[in-house]
């Protein structure tokens, strides 16, 4: 399957993150080939993806959620949350510190 192939080869660049350094650095190294650079769900493997990715520009999007669940979604993966596990943890790869950070820096792509 080549979807599948392509998630693997994105898992393995993707992970372990390191050397963070700010949130919206770490969002253009870690979200944004799924996300989009600007975050609008329209990154360059969303194509292959049989679930869209989140669009963060979104009003709607955020209408519907908390800084809460959105937290958990990306520290604990969607499948925590009944979303996609395409979506997957980063628990391992951050701290509760910077997913914080980025759920900040989320928001400010909002358009
Ligand atoms: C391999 C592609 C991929 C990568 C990389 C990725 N995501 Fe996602 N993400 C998805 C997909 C697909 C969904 C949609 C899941 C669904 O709607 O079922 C999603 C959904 C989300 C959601 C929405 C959860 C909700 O409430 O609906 C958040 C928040 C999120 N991602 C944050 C991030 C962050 C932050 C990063 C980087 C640290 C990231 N994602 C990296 C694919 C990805």
């Amino acid at each position: 399957m080549k979807t599948y192939g392509l998630i693997a080869l994105l898992s393995l660049c993707l992970l372990p993150a390191s050397a963070f350094a700010n949130p919206a650095e770490s969002f253009a190294q870690f979200c944004a080939v799924c996300h989009g650079v600007g975050g609008a769900g329209d990154g360059v493997a969303a194509a292959g993806l049989p679930v869209k990715p989140a669009n963060f520009t979104n009003t709607a999007f955020w209408a519907e959620r908390t800084d809460e669940s959105v937290f958990k979604a990306i520290k604990e993966g969607g499948a925590a949350i009944g979303k996609s596990p395409l979506m997957a943890p980063y628990k391992d790869s951050m701290s509760d510190e910077q997913i914080k950070g980025i759920v900040s820096y989320l928001r400010t792509l909002i358009k």
